[in-house]
């Protein structure tokens, strides 16, 4: 099977993506123990997808066990986690375990947090559900759960033994979870491949239809961009953080109002318009892109307009909200910037300009 490679210095590793995957063909490939392994899941993922998985995994290990988690985001959390620490430890499961992450990006960051802290790390495989997850959260190994102060706020950095981008399964996604996962790959068009930007404009139709070809392209060329910027930058001390453009804004959306209330990706695309504005107002791009992206993300059907979060000082909340940043340097936000399309900044920006920009963007 063709796959996609990551190179990090200490292991890397096959994503591989098609119609229809081999999932044991795929693990003969890499070197784990095959005795007991555990796919965690959601209750919807659960009914939709989780047969064939088992039954799979059934031809290669000893022993296959699932852990049910609820669905949503709002479950990111430490009762997750310790749901699937109490499961492993009923089950005497030991280091040779491998985790397999059957869901969205939920589940895949949740697992791969389990994996990397459960006996200080056991071997984990992604299998995304969403195309969030294919183009994005399952490759690059950051893990984490929400903390009520901050998205993502505990975690580790902790890389798969695989990832299996089966486009088969997004069949059964909804149309508003699929322009989500489109906001994670209209990000790396302005980021890194102006080429990228203007296939997307002339191609989005074909994608929200599902078409096998397109989707196939997307999450290809998504998941190579992102290997590349990995694999020079693994823990994000430099390059890799422009891989969070829009997410400054949109995680403050996301904590403002309340986890699960607008999806990831729909915070993605609302902070991508106003990370733009702002790039604009600092002389770095001009207004004809900021209205080329707003058009591709509102046609990928995705809000273009960022929710009021507070009704006292909205701005105030926002920079509240964002001064906890995973980015912050020494309580200064650092914005991922538009430079010209393709290229991609980190810098901070004046209060007084974030608030105009915030102001610009709220509805
Ligand atoms: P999600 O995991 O909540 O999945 C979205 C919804 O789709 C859920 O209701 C889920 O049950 C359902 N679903 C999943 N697969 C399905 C399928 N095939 N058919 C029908 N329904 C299906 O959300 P998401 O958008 O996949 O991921 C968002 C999360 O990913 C956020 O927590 C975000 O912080 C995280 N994320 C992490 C990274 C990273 O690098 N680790 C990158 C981007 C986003
Ligand atoms: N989703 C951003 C990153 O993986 O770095």
């Amino acid at each position: 099977m063709n796959s996609i490679k990551i190179d990090l210095p200490y292991k890397g590793y096959d994503i591989f993506v098609g119609s229809g995957l081999n999932l044991a063909r795929a693990l003969g490939d890499i070197k784990i123990s095959f005795k007991v392994a555990v796919i965690v899941t959601n209750v919807i993922v659960a009914k939709l997808h989780l047969n064939k998985i088992v039954h799979s995994l059934k031809g290669v290990f000893d022993e296959v066990h699932v852990i049910e988690l609820p669905d949503g985001e709002l479950f990111k959390n430490w009762d997750s986690l310790n749901k699937i620490f109490e499961a492993l430890l009923t089950w005497e499961c030991d280091r040779k375990t491998v985790l397999f992450a059957l869901g969205g990006g939920v589940v895949g960051d949740l697992t791969g947090f389990a994996a990397a802290t459960y006996m200080r790390g056991v071997p984990f495989v992604q299998l995304p559900t969403t195309l969030l997850a294919q183009v994005d959260s399952s490759v690059g190994g950051k893990t984490a759960i929400n903390h009520p102060l901050g998205k993502n706020m505990i975690g580790a950095f902790y890389q798969p033994q695989l990832v299996l981008c089966d486009l088969e399964v997004l069949d059964t996604l909804p149309s508003r979870e699929l322009s989500a996962g489109l906001a994670e790959v209209i990000k790396y068009g302005p980021i890194a491949d102006a080429n990228f930007l203007n296939w997307l404009e002339n191609n989005i139709d074909a994608v929200l239809a599902k078409d096998k070809d397109a989707l196939a392209h997307v999450v290809r060329r998504s998941c190579e961009i992102k290997a590349g910027i990995v694999s020079q930058d693994e823990k994000e001390s430099g390059v890799r953080a422009i891989l969070n453009f829009g997410h400054t804004f949109g995680h403050a959306i996301e904590a403002g109002m309340g986890y699960g209330v607008w999806l990831h990706g729909e915070g993605v695309a609302a902070g991508m318009v106003m990370a733009s504005e702002l790039s604009m107002r600092l002389g770095l791009v001009d207004a004809s892109f900021v209205s080329r992206l707003k058009t591709l993300i509102r046609r990928a059907g995705l809000p273009t307009v960022a929710p009021l979060i507070s009704a006292s000082d909205n701005a105030g909340r926002y920079l509240e909200l964002m001064r906890i940043d995973k980015k912050s340097d020494a309580g200064e936000i650092r914005y991922v910037l538009i430079d010209g399309v393709g290229r991609a900044i980190l810098r901070a920006a004046p209060d007084a300009l974030v608030r105009e920009v915030i102001d610009a963007c709220c509805e």
